[in-house]
């Protein structure tokens, strides 16, 4: 709906639902009235003399978007949890308040993880794509092996809501440690697993599963690079749901082409969606089926 002289401005269409309280009060709302990010032109217009501004990840938020509303923006929201897309040096300058909305899919985004973990180390779409194509011949003893949870240990960068959410659902998969990186310890998120907070280089060299649930900030803007990867063990899974800006994808293409870690299951890349011929999307599944001793068949008598 398009009021003359918006109020709040929202850069996608929303069920009204979504806005109960400024619904119900009298406040002009205008909509991009697509499914489709709003093109910047059109933003840097619509945003002229607002005061409210609800945006996704889709839109920078940054001093030329700002300018363009002038000194009437009291508030920006953000339809997300992370908020590396808005500057916060430009909001605190010019006094606007950011809202944005963590826990909304806290359960989600871990169950994600946990599926990703499971479908890269036990390689899952290489194995349906096997099926399909006929590369399925007969039975092979080590074919399609992966890797596996029970004792293992598992790394999470950026013990967060999300991070402990994942721990919460490895746990019963019989993960024999728990070690996280963050900014500092943080007992509230680690205590009940319990995980241990160590130096992100150790938790390289130790973790069999390294998960980055972090934020991007300019302290994680490309901290999963060749030094990290290098120090991973050679049967190592990465999974990252965080934000692409916190892997050096060219480093981790190296390292899965090197062999330097096992595989990679990434819900987030930089840029999204990765071009359809970007070298990533070329690789199956780096690394041979490896058996790691935890998963050697042991021979029992069954007479
Ligand atoms: N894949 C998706 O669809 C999806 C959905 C929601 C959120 N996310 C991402 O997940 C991130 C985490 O969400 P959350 O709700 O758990 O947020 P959170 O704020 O609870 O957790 C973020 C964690 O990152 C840590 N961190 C910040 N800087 C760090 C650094 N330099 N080194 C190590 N750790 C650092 C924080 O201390 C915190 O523990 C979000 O910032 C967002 O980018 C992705």
């Amino acid at each position: 709906m398009t009021h003359v002289n918006p109020v709040c401005f929202t850069s996608r269409s929303h069920d009204p639902d979504t806005f109960p309280h400024l619904s119900s009060c009298s406040c002009n709302i205008e909509q991009w009235d697509s499914d489709e990010p709003v093109p910047r032109s059109e933003l840097l217009e619509k945003v002229a003399g607002i005061r409210g501004l609800y945006c996704l990840l889709t839109e920078k938020i940054d001093a030329e978007v700002l300018d363009a509303a002038g000194p009437s923006l009291q508030v920006v929201s953000t339809m997300s949890v992370g908020y590396d897309h808005v500057s916060l040096e430009e909001l605190k300058k010019r006094g606007i308040r950011l809202g944005y909305t963590p826990d909304v899919l806290t359960e989600a985004v871990a169950e994600l993880t946990v599926a990703l973990l499971l479908a890269t180390s036990r390689r899952l779409l290489e194995a349906v794509d096997e099926a399909k194509n006929g590369g399925w011949g007969t039975w092979k003893p080590l074919w399609m092996c992966g890797y596996g949870l029970t004792d293992s240990t598992v790394g999470i960068l950026g013990l967060g809501r999300i991070g402990a959410a994942v721990m919460a659902r490895l746990k019963p998969f019989g993960v024999k440690r728990f070690l996280y990186a963050d900014t500092g310890p943080r007992p509230d998120m680690a205590t009940k697993i319990p995980a241990e907070f160590v130096p992100l280089e150790e938790l390289a060299r130790h973790s069999d599963f390294v998960v980055v649930c972090c934020a991007l900030t300019p302290e994680t803007q490309g901290i999963c690079a060749s030094s990290l990867f290098s120090l991973m063990k050679d049967t190592a899974i990465f999974i990252n749901t965080s934000r692409g800006g916190v892997v050096n994808q060219e480093d981790l293409y190296q390292a899965l082409v090197n062999g330097q870690i096992a595989a990679a299951g990434l819900d987030v890349t930089e840029p999204e969606p990765l071009p359809i011929d970007h070298p990533l999307l070329k690789l199956k599944n780096c690394g041979e089926s490896v058996l790691k001793p935890a998963e050697k068949q042991w021979l029992k008598m069954v007479i």
